[in-house]
């Protein structure tokens, strides 16, 4: 009788392995910055696997990877699974490679099973999932849920002044093509990432494997705190504006905005401040910060920014500063597929592997794809849970496990 096999824990660390050599910052953990010749040469890495794998490989306008293996009636809407390569700084070596090793690994499950399945089955490594480069996170399945356009790929910019429109544009790419890859309702049947935890819900619980039934969204804020340079010896401390004090003000008022809100999965943080001129002995005339803040509640979001927003006027009215916020992103939290969810849940049961049912704290990929398509995601556990740090690490025997599931799934859903 023809089944699916189990996951190789030897595949999986071995390709988790190499991906992990594509890495601008070997001192310290591993960076991959999206387009940079480290995340270029990872891409070509995946590229040949999926190719090694007997899939079939083509890129979007907007660098989107698709791995393909075809079902029995290809013109039907496909399953996808997948994640992104591309890190945050000095990061680890599983945020959402582990999707993407996973998916891969789960295809080829299905492939040499030799089980017949209706819809075609695609592994996709999202462009570029974390801000890092641009600011901006989830760039690929953004533009596949309609929601960054040409226009704003020319209006996002790098450290260097680069557009991600030009950037995409020398690397041969043709943003005419831009309308093929948005997607719309019903162009894709159902997706399923495979993710780690980057919490420590699943490590201190000893369970297997999580379920997700939200993702928290991000609200990313850009501040700019005005005041007035000046002498650090010759100013006195009544006639000031100091631009480090009032930006130091807001921080701490959005920490205690946080800690109060309601729900357990509202957070906020300030994780990258400019201070100008910068020096020791000059009253800061300006500092810029960013603000991320996330819930999986969306009114418990809109609140907290209200509430920064009097706390700003406050600290301008009290301090003599100007303050300006620039909203970048204010995304809605998303509901995992409750059908979805129920085969993930029967995969696990069948496979006496313990699960839980949890929230996102981070967002991924998914919660685009949400946009046209009923998603799922299955979380494996993170030591200690420590992630965006060169310590994250994940066994690969589990990352095997959520494979195991990941297959099932893909393999369900693919024969609807
Ligand atoms: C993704 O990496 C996030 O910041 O949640
Ligand atoms: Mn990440
Ligand atoms: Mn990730």
């Amino acid at each position: 009788m023809k089944q699916l096999g189990k996951a190789s824990v030897e595949n999986i660390k071995n390709d988790l392995v190499n991906l992990a050599k594509y890495n601008s910052t070997p001192e310290n953990g591993i960076t991959r910055v999206l387009f940079y010749d480290e995340e270029l040469q990872a891409r070509d890495f995946i590229k040949a696997r999926m190719a090694e794998n007997g899939m079939t490989v083509r890129e979007d306008a907007a660098g989107n990877i698709f791995g393909t293996i075809e079902g029995s009636e290809p013109d039907a809407a496909p399953v996808w699974t997948g994640s992104h390569i591309d890190t945050v700084l000095n990061a680890g070596m599983f945020d959402g490679t582990a999707g993407v090793i996973g998916g891969m690994e789960a295809l080829r499950l299905i492939r040499e099973s030799g089980l017949s399945h209706k819809r075609n089955i695609e592994v996709i490594v999202y462009t570029s999932e974390e801000p890092t480069r641009f600011g901006l996170g989830c760039l690929g399945s953004r533009a596949m849920a309609g929601e960054l356009t040409a226009a704003d790929m020319e209006e996002i910019k790098d450290q260097d002044g680069l557009s991600f429109a030009e950037v995409l544009q020398n690397l041969g790419h043709d943003l005419n093509d831009l309308q093929a890859v948005k997607r719309k309702k019903g162009d894709v049947y159902a997706a399923v990432e495979l993710h780690i935890e980057q919490g420590a819900i699943l490590d201190t619980k000893n369970i297997g494997i999580g379920i997700i039934t939200t993702i928290s969204a991000p609200t990313d804020i850009k501040v700019s705190v005005s005041g007035t340079q000046e002498h650090a010896g010759a100013t006195p401390m009544e006639v000031r504006k100091d631009a480090m004090c009032a930006a130091a003000e807001i921080m701490l008022g959005l920490e205690g905005l946080a800690r109060n809100a309601g729900d357990y999965s509202t957070v906020a943080t300030v994780g990258k401040v400019e201070v100008f001129p910068g020096s020791t002995n000059v009253i800061p005339g300006r500092v810029d910060f960013s603000i991320d803040i996330r819930s999986a509640d969306m009114e418990d979001k809109n609140t907290l920014v209200q509430k920064l927003k009097a706390i700003v006027k406050c600290v301008e009215a009290v301090r003599g500063v100007c303050v300006d916020l620039e909203i970048v992103t204010h995304d809605e939290p998303a509901d995992a597929d409750p059908r979805i969810i129920s085969l993930i849940e029967t995969a696990c049961r069948q496979s006496g592997q313990s699960y839980h049912l949890m929230v996102s704290g981070a967002y991924h990929d998914s919660m685009f794809v949400s946009k046209f398509a009923p998603f799922g995601m299955i979380f494996v556990p993170s030591k200690n849970g420590i992630s965006h740090h060169a310590d994250e690490w994940t066994d690969f025997a589990d990352i095997a496990k959520g494979t195991d599931i990941l297959a099932e799934t893909l393999l369900q859903l693919s024969q609807e």
